[in-house]
């Protein structure tokens, strides 16, 4: 190559890069493969090497990673966070494995083996055995503080255990398991939000989310891998990660001493099989050299230590061709692509289905009718498609078409301004949308309607008895009784038929009746307004009271609500402005459900909170302590808030109270009680 063309594709491959680390590290919406993007990297590292004047001063090989975001404070890390090199090839392990035993001058050197997890880094500063700061690796200088959500991760002790240094700070990656994950983009896809693309992206979104209660719902964990302890109570890495076990963090088997490369490559390759079995994902093994001493021997460079290196595993893909597309429609009516697929075996399993996620994608990587496409496993249930193989492709094949009218009942599709999606804006008729929108009543976190499933409802679609949820309060046993179908199957033993019973229909028709009772907050989730979940429909129940109130509100009122942004605002809104829906509501208000919350004064036990705004901050004796006092504080006409500001009248404070908030409380003067003077408070003998 020559001078001039490697300053060309110097000045190509760091432009490139900057974009993806772009879209990896300030969006969270990784645009490449990890092992393409390490390819291009590793290429600017050699034309860097082979032309040392041709280094630009912001090229990407020059810092360790992206840039911080803002949203959050930003904490300066008291050791740099480092990222590891990295290899694909037991034969550049091979030179680690010699480089190491030169510089170390022996051959006699341990090393430790740990899964590499894929997630999110994360350091953890404990003072005093308390954890006092949670921050993530930003740029490896400088990182967010992510204290608050942190803290709601159950393998991350606040408090350490037996006999622990003033000082420690222990690093790890804070990851989703598979089922919280796909848990999570159910639900997503359940109320027509845009879904994660991998673990990863699902970990790293969740612990920048403002509240700290809906991170607690994600179902994050925490794998501990570094330990910075300034008493220098170990000798070696592997001794510092068992010693944390003493101090209450739950340490991971999947970690082993070595003492040859062999054993290192038997490690390997055992994962290389056995990760397609683990329930969270992991890229790769990192390999570490144990002693300590060892360790500060070799030293760093600006950006990797030089005691450790990853061996990043190939993602499992395979070639196989596409056969036809088919088009999902949601009950919120968004319409997902799915790929059919000639049969192949990936990762113990035979596929035939892949995601597509979206118009966009199907766009961006420009698949065309019958192409050989490259599908990889990640998290997900149903394997993705990672790439085309376009020189596979038949010269007449046509790009694939997103469909233009919704296969179920031929509206014209609609694609919203800024939003992914494509949807079918004929919620009312479309009937995959209202049997969608019947079985998401019925759901156990909706109405929790039991004895009837997928197969029922549409029984009682097709017969016409149910075109909208109201209509499952007008069942009658007569209607019901003796309904029966049976579904056949080409294995004739699967066979399955329902029938409505004596009992079956009695239970079914007792269940509806008992729904009646369900409060307002889970009839709001389970009318179906798109965007609108579990959580954001039970602080708007809360916030206006009654369905009257949120039918007159405006959009500035709901915008004022935590966790409410334009989309949920707008869809609201929307919702409320169609007849019919207005109409689906009066009905299900005539037979009887909840469409306000039971009044405080219905419920409450005294007034003496009344007009006080509490904040219950810290840990007590048990998590449903915490819930009790706040319960408490309702029963007795207080509100809880999560913020601190004027308007607060109190702090309840446990153990460990946040210090962000402690230091803004003592700022603007509100007082901090503790829970036994909150007792004292509420049992004074002040009138009811
Ligand atoms: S050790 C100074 N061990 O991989 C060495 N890292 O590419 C610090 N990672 O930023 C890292 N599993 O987020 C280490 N068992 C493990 C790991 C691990 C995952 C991540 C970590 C790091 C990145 C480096």
């Amino acid at each position: 190559m020559t001078f001039e063309e490697a300053k060309q594709r110097i000045a190509e491959l760091s432009k490139t890069i900057h974009y993806h680390n772009y879209q990896y590290y300030m969006l969270d919406n990784p645009s490449i493969e990890d092992y393409d993007f390490d390819m291009l990297l590793n290429e600017l590292i050699a034309l860097e090497k082979q032309f040392p004047d041709l280094i630009l001063p912001d090229s990407p090989t020059q810092r360790v990673g992206g840039n911080v975001t803002k949203q959050f404070q930003q904490v300066a890390h008291k050791h740099q966070m480092l990222s590891l090199g990295n290899t694909y090839s037991q034969g550049e392990l091979n030179e680690f494995f010699s480089r190491t035993a030169n510089l170390l001058q022996t051959s006699d050197i341990e090393y430790v083996c740990e899964l590499k997890y894929d997630g999110v880094a994360i350091s953890l500063i404990y003072i005093d055995g308390i954890l006092k700061q949670a921050v993530t690796r930003g740029n490896g200088m400088i990182g967010d503080e992510v204290t608050t959500n942190v803290k709601t991760i159950k393998t991350i002790p606040l408090r350490l255990h037996g006999n622990y240094p003033k000082e420690l700070e222990v690093r790890g990656e804070i990851i989703m398991p598979h089922e919280s994950f796909n848990t999570l983009n159910k639900e997503r896809e359940d109320i027509g939000e845009t879904k994660f693309a991998n673990p990863r992206n699902a970990a790293s979104g969740s612990l920048k989310l403002q509240h700290s209660a809906e991170v607690a719902k994600r179902g994050l964990e925490f794998f501990l891998y570094y330990v910075y302890d300034d008493s220098n109570a170990y000798q070696n890495h592997f001794q510092s990660i068992i010693k944390m076990k003493e101090y209450g963090f739950k340490v991971n088997p999947f970690i082993k001493t070595c003492t040859s490369p062999s054993e290192v490559f038997e490690f390997i390759n055992y994962w290389d099989k056995q990760r397609a079995n683990l329930p969270f994902d992991i890229d790769g093994v990192v390999i570490k050299v144990n002693r300590y001493d060892y360790q500060y021997q070799l030293g760093a460079t600006n950006k990797n230590p030089r005691w450790a290196i990853a061996y990043k595993f190939k993602a499992e893909r395979v070639l196989t061709q596409l056969l036809s597309v088919d088009y999902q429609v949601g009950r919120t009516g968004i319409v997902t692509p799915v790929a059919n697929l000639e049969p192949i075996f990936l990762a113990g399993t035979t596929v035939k289905r892949a995601t597509m996620n979206n118009a966009d994608f199907i766009k961006e990587m420009d698949i065309h009718q019958n192409d050989f496409v490259y599908i990889e496993k990640g998290g997900e249930i149903i394997p993705k498609i990672v790439a085309v193989e376009k020189k596979m492709r038949k010269t007449n094949s046509l790009p694939i078409q997103f469909i233009s009218t919704c296969p179920d009942c031929g509206a014209t599709l609609i694609r919203n301004e800024g939003e992914a999606g494509v949807f079918c804006p004929n919620v009312n008729l479309c009937p995959t949308q209202i049997k969608g929108k019947l079985l998401h009543f019925i759901s156990r976190k909706a109405m929790n309607i039991e004895g009837l499933g997928e197969e029922k409802i549409n029984l009682l679609y097709e017969k016409g008895l149910l075109q909208n949820i109201s209509d499952f309060y007008k069942l009658t046993y007569n209607q019901l009784f003796g309904l029966n179908k049976t579904f056949s199957s080409t294995d004739k033993d699967l066979d399955k038929s329902i029938s409505f019973k004596e009992k079956t229909t009695e239970n079914l028709l007792l269940a509806i009746e008992k729904s009646k009772n369900v409060e307002f907050e889970r009839v709001l989730f389970a009318i179906g307004i798109r965007f609108v979940g579990e959580v954001s429909a039970k602080k708007i129940a809360r916030h206006y009271g009654s369905i009257e109130a949120l039918m007159t509100t405006t959009m500035e009122e709901l915008l004022s609500i935590e966790d409410v942004g334009d989309k949920v605002a707008q869809s609201i809104i929307t919702y409320l402005q169609d007849k019919n829906n207005i109409d689906i509501i009066t009905q299900l208000k005539h037979f009887g459900l909840q469409f306000s919350c039971v009044s405080n004064s219905e419920k409450l036990l005294s007034n003496k909170l009344k007009g006080m705004n509490f904040v219950v901050s810290g840990t007590f004796s048990s998590p449903q302590r915490r819930k009790e006092i706040e319960e408490m504080i309702e029963l007795h006409g207080g509100k809880n808030v999560s913020s601190v500001n004027k308007k607060l009248s109190f702090i309840v404070a446990g153990n460990n109270m946040g210090p962000a908030k402690l230091e803004k409380a003592q700022q603007i003067g509100i007082p901090i009680i503790s829970e036994q003077e909150f007792l004292e408070m509420i049992n004074s003998p002040l009138e009811k």
